[in-house]
């Protein structure tokens, strides 16, 4: 028995399989990784079009950040969360600059681990303020898996085996224009969607608002600006401005969730340039450390988390200011200060676009091709362009997994993400220093695998 057979046998007798590594069968040991690239155990090279769900924006062992965090690890690499490092302060301070210079807005930065735990710090936060953490959500939203962000995550499949939900958000359908959820063309559309929201506010019959009072049953709408998860569907241009205005209306907070399309995904470093809106919170985490530390965390407006409104003592995790993290979030920081990403990622977010509907001309399969920046959605269907193809989309990512296709850069294959409502669209989020050659790269992989997979299907 090879040590990797043997390593498979310990994998499915000693690890839970409640996480979603059994999604991938069969499964590979993955042992290297460099850039845009990741090698398994056999040594075949794969070309990173995930970016660990885009946790890796600058990429895989990027030695600038190995630097920084070796520099930390020569100095303090760990303490309790009561206590204060510099690296805490500077990072924050240079988080709530970078929202101020966008929305013109003052406020303070909270930190946690992970993406769903900042969610529900998020949750907190509102319940402080407003009595109560009851929110609005899109359908299609993914906010993360513990019991607070499933409450907001519009899945039930994530909630159905674990107890009730008495605080499930309130989900209002996303504007979703491949598959309007009203009927509706683009074109002509006039923003219905935004419409049908503000109607909610009309009278009390629509179960969100006691006019007779003002108050409303919902203190939040939990936002993401490019729906992750859901297949990288970005809002309609002034949708998101017309939803604000709505809140805004009506006391309403907006909390942004960029966990995902932050750190210059959508080719700024907060999804909210792309949009013209400002949040009273803002959620993120993933590439906030580059992926080597989980770190994340939420600026709110300062009257909203003051220390009168968001007391000492409101949340606490023995790792949400430890100091590497710290470390590597001022990094990020430095780093993106030495690069050009806006400029870069919307030039290769634009070529790769430009290639991908080139190849939709000869695969009618591919029945959307669209993106911000560098969150490039490839929505696949039946021949007739439009009925989701699941099946079809699990084929192309498992020959892209399990094959390598001779390309000018070596033989390859591919590390594809799948999302979407119906589970059909690959979300391209290759590392944000991916250059043409590589683009390229992957057009050659990516067509000869769906060329396989549907003369297959
Ligand atoms: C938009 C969004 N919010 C929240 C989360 C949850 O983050 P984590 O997986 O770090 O808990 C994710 C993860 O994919 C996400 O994409």
């Amino acid at each position: 028995m090879t040590d990797q057979q043997q390593l498979l046998e310990m994998e499915a007798a000693y690890c839970s399989w409640g996480d979603t590594v059994h999604y991938n069968e069969p499964l590979k040991i993955f042992t290297e990784s460099e850039g845009l690239y990741i090698k398994d155990a056999e040594g075949n090279r794969y070309l990173d079009m995930q970016s660990a769900y885009g946790s890796v924006n600058f990429g895989h062992r990027n030695q600038f950040f190995i630097d920084a965090l070796q520099e930390q690890l020569g100095k303090i690499h760990h303490l309790a969360s009561e206590y204060v490092t510099r690296e805490k302060i500077i990072l924050s301070k240079l988080i709530c600059q970078s929202v101020e210079s966008v929305t013109g807005e003052k406020g303070r930065v909270h930190y946690n681990v992970g993406g769903a735990q900042a969610v529900d710090d998020a949750l907190k936060l509102i319940a402080t303020n407003r009595g109560h953490r009851r929110a609005f959500a899109f359908e299609g939203s993914y906010h993360g898996r513990t019991i607070g962000a499933s409450a907001i995550t519009s899945s039930y499949r994530y909630r159905s085996r674990f107890g009730s939900f008495t605080d499930r958000a309130h989900f209002i359908p996303f504007p979703y224009c491949f598959r309007c959820p009203f009927g509706k063309q683009r074109e002509e559309c006039d923003l219905f969607c935004a419409k049908q929201f503000e109607r909610l506010f009309e009278s009390e019959y629509q179960a969100v608002i006691d006019p007779r009072t003002g108050a409303t049953e919902c203190a939040a709408f939990f936002v993401e600006t490019v729906q992750g998860t859901a297949g990288y569907i970005a809002a309609p241009d002034g949708y998101l401005q017309e939803l604000q205005r709505v809140l805004r209306e009506h006391n309403i907070l907006l909390v942004i969730d960029d966990i995902q399309m932050g750190f210059y995904r959508t080719g700024t470093l907060w999804s909210m340039e792309r949009f013209g809106i400002a949040p009273d919170v803002l959620i993120f985490g993933k590439s906030l450390t580059n992926g080597l530390n989980p770190l994340s965390g939420l600026w709110a407006r300062e009257e909203l988390i003051a220390p009168e409104h968001f007391p000492i003592g409101s949340t606490h995790s023995t790792f949400s200011n430890n100091p590497l993290g710290m470390r590597l979030g001022v990094a990020t920081f430095e780093w993106m200060q030495q690069q050009d990403y806006e400029t870069h990622v919307a030039e290769i977010g634009s070529y790769l676009l430009d290639k991908l509907k080139e190849l939709q001309q000869q695969f009618p399969q591919m029945g959307d091709v669209d993106g911000l920046g560098l969150a490039v959605r490839i929505e696949m269907c039946e021949e007739d362009g439009f009925t989701p193809s699941k099946e079809l989309t699990d084929t192309v990512k498992q020959l892209a997994l399990d094959e390598s296709v001779p390309t000018e850069d070596g033989d390859l294959r591919l590390i594809l993400d799948v999302g979407g409502h119906y589970k059909n669209v690959f979300t391209l989020a290759p590392p944000l220093d991916i250059g043409r050659s590589e683009v390229d790269t992957f057009i050659v992989i990516f067509k000869q695998q769906l060329t396989k997979a549907i003369r297959g299907t």
